[in-house]
């Protein structure tokens, strides 16, 4: 077996050799693909060190040191690398391997997705397609030939630009490609298929004409519309942002069926997940749509912040996923309305990222260890990361923001760099001192505001004092203070107050006085989520109110609400007879009766999520928080019933259109039938939507609606649904998920028959998901059911998945892992299946990793 040790940041060594150029030449086979490689070696500095390579999951057929073939004892190969010794200052170095592409069921390296071959290289694929110096800071320039039957794969797709094709005996033929940008050789792409392609160009700012080409699985092309519009808006909004054009004469974009992740931008080439590619109106929600545009947009983004500047190791990860995570939500906002993709963005840190910071594979968005790269694609890493961004955004204002980015790529364009060469960029193009701020960078963990305030009427004065506290985390680093930057607004019931601004707490405990304060304000803190902190200040009933309706800013309106909202089902959560007042009622009727835009209105009326209060309560009982936020959502559809019916028909209509008002409309009609399926009538509420809808949001909203509240319709629309959808992975995806969020007892006994179901297929990522992490992640109630069945049930599909595709498996356990935030009854049913897990024979590297965090 092998030995799984971890790596450290601290170890980190510049390599001893260096790669400048790959040519590879690739025979492709369904079992037999054979891979020359000849690379253009070099040592760094002086030395007589020898050369390892990393290199996995293949057979290595010769290796030649310029025109000298190795015999066997020339070099040393294990499992993991092939090592050289002896070799001169500079060097040809060709090696071939043969690799089976069919048999690849991890999807890293070199795979076939239905009938396409398709490649994954990050974080550390490469190393299955042949030996390399597979490490981020080893950058060359790549040529690719590509060989293949030409009736089966009539294109054939690597990174850079076409420089070569031609005809073959036997019915194959070649293309050669060439990127002349220096990358990593994570970057590496290679695609051969038959596909429908999608052509446009986009003409960038000093006029050059890229050629864009959109490829997709024969008879989708109706459904790519969508993500060539959305390609064509991020280049435009990247020039005119950030002054960032676009590279190469040819971007190309290919949408697979079996992908680990979304999405993967590699140089001039991005292979897509499909659900991130085609979306049409009647098979793809707003939601979807949404998501399309972020994706591409993202994977777009990276071609300057990841690719033209890379990571110098992995644990620079954060480097381009954070940034460009903070670009693409940035995007986004600027697309859509800011204030409602805000709030997206924020209930994804609150509800998962704090749990991920406080569970057993807490990490900081730099890590420091690392057993598994793979494990490191994280909430921490993307969406915390993004969340430093941000703050140094807020820190520096736009402008000041900008000049960074500016500086950043005029140093180093072309490099392999790490976090501290951004800050540094940020810092000298600001002048600003962000040495402290550099702590988000290596520390884990949630901090937590205690604020407390005191109003003096006889001076007119308002205090306001900030204390820091950083709980401990599994990782058990040392805490530091923080630099924090808190958005503060003084609220008053007139109205009448314009003070506030952005406060910096940097101290453990910082008071702030305020002049000229003629009445006791309600302070909206953390405005826009401007830290990704929890907040402790005790607001009562009325001070939310206030805020709910006189914030000037959107997101503290809503903001408050979650907080009303939130108390109560504390509350509910160890008393479910408390009594509701009625104010929780009005406050929402004012949201109705507001003038806001309907997507924010709705927004507004939904209440936290099971993960989010999770996330904020200690030792949670499960069932306890299902029932709690239950009971508050049942109090307000009995008290607002009316004004939802009205609002519901009135947002009912027979035309489709897809603008933001439109979108809007739906969210809200939806939100209002989620309160509605509470009452009488529900069945026959959702039943009519089901029928009458003519696009999937609305019908999705009902059989999900019919699902959450195991309406007597469930088993018919979720038949009916099947009829009309079957053959269309993509929704047939939705269905899976609706039926294991079936808030009904029998619900594991229904997935577990679904895995025989004819279109079901666990070595499929996102069926998987679809199926086995919907129910795990999002049936809240019974995935924690008490006989431990759900437990159980994860248990059993983990343990297949574990040989199937370990990067699907490790995301998978996430629900299981994070034990510590529930009663202690729970976590012991949770460990035993851990245990039992931890137990397996191969037990992957992946889930090896997260085990033995977990139980340690
Ligand atoms: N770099 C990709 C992104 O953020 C992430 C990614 C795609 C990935 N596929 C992967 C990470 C496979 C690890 C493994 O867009
Ligand atoms: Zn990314």
């Amino acid at each position: 077996m092998t030995e799984f040790s971890p790596r450290y940041l601290k170890d980190y060594q510049v390599p001893d050799y260096k790669i400048t150029t790959v040519n590879l030449t690739i025979e492709l086979d369904d079992t037999k693909t054979v891979v020359t490689n000849v690379m253009e070696v070099s040592k760094v500095g002086v030395h007589q060190r020898a050369l390892t390579l990393d290199g996995e999951h293949m057979q290595l057929m010769s290796v030649m040191v310029n025109k000298d073939k190795l015999t066997a004892s020339q070099y040393q190969l294990n499992e993991s690398t092939l090592t050289i010794a002896d070799l001169p200052e500079q060097f040809t170095l060709t090696i071939t391997t043969q690799i089976n592409p069919v048999a690849n069921t991890a999807l890293e390296g070199l795979y076939k997705s239905a009938d396409v071959y398709c490649t994954q290289c990050e974080a550390e694929g490469f190393r299955r397609i042949t030996y390399f110096l597979d490490r981020p800071d080893v950058m060359a320039v790549y040529t690719t030939k590509i060989i293949a039957d030409k009736t089966s794969f009539p294109f054939l797709l690597a990174n850079g630009n076409k420089v070569e094709q031609g005809d073959l005996s036997n019915n194959m033929h070649f293309v050669t490609w060439h990127d002349p940008f220096p990358k990593p050789c994570y970057l590496f792409a290679l695609v051969a298929g038959d596909f429908d392609l999608l052509e446009d160009s986009f003409t960038t700012k000093s006029g050059r004409v890229v050629k864009l080409e959109l490829f997709v699985d024969k008879g989708n092309l109706s459904r790519s519309e969508h993500a060539m519009v959305s390609l064509k808006k991020s280049m435009l909004w990247d020039e005119q942002q950030f002054n960032l054009e676009y590279d190469l004469d040819i971007y190309m974009i290919v949408a697979v069926d079996f992908f680990n992740m979304g999405a993967m931008e590699n140089k001039g080439l991005n292979v897509f997940n499909s659900k991130f590619v085609l979306a049409d109106d009647l098979s793809a929600t707003d939601d979807d749509f949404f998501n399309v545009e972020a994706v591409i947009a993202h994977e777009y983004f990276h071609n300057w912040t990841g690719n033209r500047v890379t990571c110098r190791d992995w644990f620079q990860l954060s480097l381009k996923e954070g940034l460009t995570v903070f670009r693409d939500q940035q995007f986004s906002a600027d697309m859509h309305s800011s204030t409602v993709t805000r709030i997206k963005n924020v209930k994804i840190v609150r509800a998962q990222q704090f749990a991920e910071d406080a569970g057993p594979m807490a990490h900081p968005i730099r890590p420091e260890k690392v057993m598994e790269m793979n494990n490191f694609y994280t909430l921490t890493v993307y969406e915390k990361g993004s969340e430093v961004i941000r703050m140094m955004h807020t820190i520096l204002g736009d402008d000041a923001f900008k000049a960074g980015i500016k500086l950043y790529f005029e140093r180093h364009d072309g490099q392999a760099v790490t976090c501290d060469d951004f800050v540094a960029a940020m810092s000298d193009a600001s002048n600003t001192d962000l040495s402290q701020f550099k702590y988000w960078y290596s520390q884990s963990g949630t901090p937590e505001l205690s604020v407390s305030d005191e109003y003096d009427a006889k001076s007119n004065t308002y205090q306001l004092t900030i204390e820091q506290n950083h709980p401990e985390t599994h990782d058990k680093q040392e805490k530091h203070n923080l630099h924090i930057p808190i958005n503060v607004e003084l609220i008053t019931s007139d109205n009448n107050l314009n003070q506030g601004g952005l406060l910096h707490s940097k101290q453990k405990t910082q008071t702030w006085t305020f002049e000229n304060v003629f009445t006791k304000p309600v302070p909206a803190l953390l405005g826009n989520f401007s830290a990704p902190v929890k907040l402790n200040y005790q607001y009562n009933d009325q001070d939310l109110n206030v805020l709910m309706v006189n914030a000037s800013d959107e997101f503290n309106r809503w903001d408050a609400g979650q907080k009303l909202f939130a108390g109560y089902i504390k509350q509910l959560v160890n008393n479910a007879e408390l009594e509701l007042p009625m104010q929780i009622a009005e406050a929402l009727a004012q949201v109705l009766n507001s003038d806001a835009d309907n997507a924010f209105k709705a927004e507004q009326l939904v209440l936290p999520s099971f993960d989010e209060m999770a996330a904020a309560i200690d030792e949670v009982n499960p069932g306890a928080l299902v029932r709690a936020i239950s009971i508050l959502k049942r109090f307000i559809a009995e008290q607002l019933q009316s004004k939802f019916i009205a609002t519901y028909q009135s947002l009912c209509t027979n035309e489709f259109a897809k603008d933001g008002a439109a979108i809007g409309n739906r969210a809200l009609k939806n939100v209002c039938l989620d309160y509605l399926a509470l009452l009488d009538g529900a069945n026959e509420l959702v039943l009519n939507q089901f029928n009458q809808a003519n696009n999937m949001t609305d019908q999705l909203a009902a059989i999900k609606t019919a699902a959450l509240n195991d309406l007597i319709c469930f088993e018919d629309v979720m038949v009916e649904f099947a009829r009309q959808w079957q053959g269309n992975t993509l929704v047939m995806d939705k269905w899976f998920s609706i039926n294991a969020m079936h808030n009904n007892e029998n619900v594991v006994q229904r997935i577990t028959g679904l895995l025989t179901h004819p279109e079901f297929s666990i070595d499929n990522p996102n069926r998987a998901r679809a199926l086995i992490g919907a129910f795990a992640f999002y049936n809240s109630h019974y995935f924690h059911n008490k006989d431990a069945s759900g437990y159980k049930f994860l248990f059993e599909q983990l343990t297949k998945l574990n040989a199937i595709n370990p990067q699907v498996a490790s995301r998978l356990i996430t629900p299981l892992i994070q034990f510590k935030s529930f009663d202690n009854n729970h976590q012991q049913l949770m460990k035993v299946e851990l245990e039992k897990l931890s137990q397996l024979d191969n037990l992957s590297r992946d889930l090896l990793e997260k085990l033995t965090a977990a139980l340690q």
